[in-house]
C-alpha cells in the first residue's frame, strides 16, 4: 500500500486546527484565564428565529411518516435552489439555470473539492496571503511542486498589499485555475467591479478559469461593489462561485452552501464542469439534510432577510469598533467595512506569530497570524467581528493595555 504522498508535503496542522491546539495548551496551564477568541471566523449569534421556526417544522416533518424525507436530492431540493436563484441572482439582474446551483455542506468542502474535476497538471495561481484551503488541497491534489524557500515552486503567487488594495496584479505566467476571494478572507478588502470586470476579462482572454470565493458577499457594505462575479458580463464563461449561509446566516454550525458552475463554462475540449462536478457530487456526496435546507430556504422569507441583516448588521458594529479602536491606538488597520475581518500591521519589529503569542500570553486575545495566510501575512494579523458585543471591546481595551 503507498500512500496519497503529497500528503507528507504539507505541514502538519491546517492552521486553525494549529491554533485551537496553542490555546488548548495555553487554557491548560492557565485553567482561569478568560480567553478572548477573535481568531478563527466562527459566528456567536444564534439562527434567526424564523430559521429556527422552518427547522423545527421540518423535524415535525420528520416524524410522520406521510411527510418523512429519505435522502435529499445529491444537488439540493427545488425549494432552496429556487429561493437561491430568485433571490441571490435574478433580484440582481443574473440568470442562472436551478441546475447551475449546487447546494452543499459548506464552501470550504466545495473549495477544496472541486479540485477533483481539474488535471494535476493544471498551474494555480493563488493570492498571498489567502484562505489556506485554496493552497492546501491543492498540495494534496499534486498541483504545488517543491516548497522552495517558503514558497510552493508550481503555484503562482499573487500579493496582495496595502499598496494595491490586496486586490493582486495579474499574473505573469498562465494560469488555468485562479482562486479569487471577495470580500477578501483574511484582508477584509473588497474588489470593484472594474477590478473584476479586468479579471474576467483576463481569465476570457487566457482560457483560465476563477474560482470565486463570495462567502462573505452579505458584508458588502459599499455601493457598487459586485455581490457575485455573474453580475460581470462573461464571467459564466470563466467562473465558478462558491456561496455560503455560514457567515451570511450563522450555518457555521448547522452546515449548507452551494456552488455555481454555469453551463457556459467548459474545459478547452468543450468538457461542460457542470456536468462534471454534477457527477463528482452524485458520486461522493449525499446532500444536505431537509431539516436544514428548510431552514436556509427561511433566510429568504421578508422576516428571515430583515432578522438576518441585523445579525450582519450587530457584526458590523463589533467590526467598527475593532477598526477604530485599533487605528486610535496607533495600529495600521485594513478591511471591516465590507467585511467581519479586521487586517492589522502587527507593532516593529514583531512577527505575526509573535503578536500572536504576545496577545495570547498578555492579554488573552486570540487573532490569526498574518503568516498562516502565506508568505505575504507576515508581519500582519487578522481579527474577526464575529465576538459577542461585550468580548469585542474588552479585547480592544486589553490591547490598549499592551
Ligand atoms: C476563517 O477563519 O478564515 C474561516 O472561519 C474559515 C472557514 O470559513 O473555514
Amino acid at each position: 500500500m503507498q500512500i496519497n504522498g503529497n500528503f507528507l508535503k504539507i505541514q502538519k496542522n491546517y492552521l486553525f486546527s494549529d491554533i485551537a491546539k496553542k490555546v488548548a495548551a495555553y487554557k491548560a496551564a492557565n485553567p482561569d484565564a478568560d480567553v478572548i477568541r477573535l481568531g478563527i471566523g466562527d459566528v456567536t449569534r444564534p439562527l434567526a428565529p424564523a430559521v429556527i421556526d422552518a427547522m423545527h417544522k421540518a423535524v415535525d416533518e420528520m416524524a410522520r411518516e406521510e411527510t418523512f424525507m429519505g435522502y435529499p436530492p445529491e444537488w439540493g431540493y427545488d425549494f432552496l435552489k429556487r429561493a437561491i436563484n430568485e433571490n441571490d441572482f435574478a433580484a440582481r439582474g443574473v440568470k442562472l439555470a436551478d441546475d447551475e446551483i449546487f447546494v452543499s455542506d459548506g464552501a470550504k468542502s466545495d473549495c477544496g473539492n472541486i479540485g477533483d474535476i481539474f488535471s494535476a497538471d493544471n498551474t494555480v495561481a493563488v493570492c498571498d496571503p489567502i484562505y489556506p484551503v485554496y493552497v492546501d488541497t491543492n498540495i494534496m491534489g499534486g498541483r504545488s511542486g517543491d516548497l522552495i524557500d517558503g514558497r510552493w515552486s508550481r503555484f503562482i503567487y499573487m500579493p496582495c498589499t496595502a499598496d494595491n488594495g490586496f486586490v493582486p496584479e495579474k499574473p505573469k505566467a498562465h494560469a488555468d485555475l485562479i482562486y479569487l476571494c471577495y470580500p477578501n478572507n483574511p484582508t477584509g478588502a473588497s474588489i470593484t467591479r472594474e477590478q473584476l470586470e479586468g479579471w474576467v476579462a483576463f481569465a476570457l482572454e487566457n482560457g483560465s478559469v476563477i474560482l470565486y470565493d463570495a462567502a462573505y458577499e452579505a458584508y458588502i457594505t459599499t455601493p457598487g461593489v459586485p455581490h457575485s462575479i455573474y453580475e460581470i458580463e462573461g464571467a459564466k464563461k470563466c467562473a465558478i462561485e462558491f456561496r455560503s449561509f455560514s457567515k451570511t446566516a450563522g450555518f457555521t454550525g448547522t452546515r449548507c452552501a452551494y456552488t455555481i458552475i454555469p453551463h457556459d463554462l467548459k474545459a478547452s475540449d468543450g468538457t461542460e464542469l457542470n456536468a462534471l462536478w454534477a457527477r463528482r457530487q452524485a458520486t461522493k456526496f449525499n446532500g444536505v439534510s431537509y431539516i436544514t435546507q428548510r431552514g436556509a430556504e427561511a433566510t429568504f422569507s421578508e422576516e428571515g432577510k430583515r432578522q438576518v441583516r441585523e445579525t450582519i448588521d450587530f457584526y458590523h458594529g463589533n467590526a467598527d469598533i475593532i477598526y477604530n479602536g485599533l487605528k486610535g491606538l496607533g495600529y495600521e488597520v485594513y478591511g471591516g467595512v465590507d467585511s467581519p475581518y479586521v487586517w492589522l500591521k502587527t507593532p516593529e519589529g514583531l512577527s505575526s506569530w509573535e503578536f500572536f503569542d504576545l496577545l495570547l500570553n498578555e492579554v488573552q486575545v486570540v487573532g490569526t497570524p498574518g503568516a498562516g495566510f502565506g508568505p505575504a501575512g507576515e508581519g500582519y494579523f487578522r481579527l474577526t467581528a464575529f465576538g459577542s458585543r461585550e468580548n469585542t471591546r474588552r479585547a480592544v481595551e486589553r490591547i490598549a493595555k499592551l
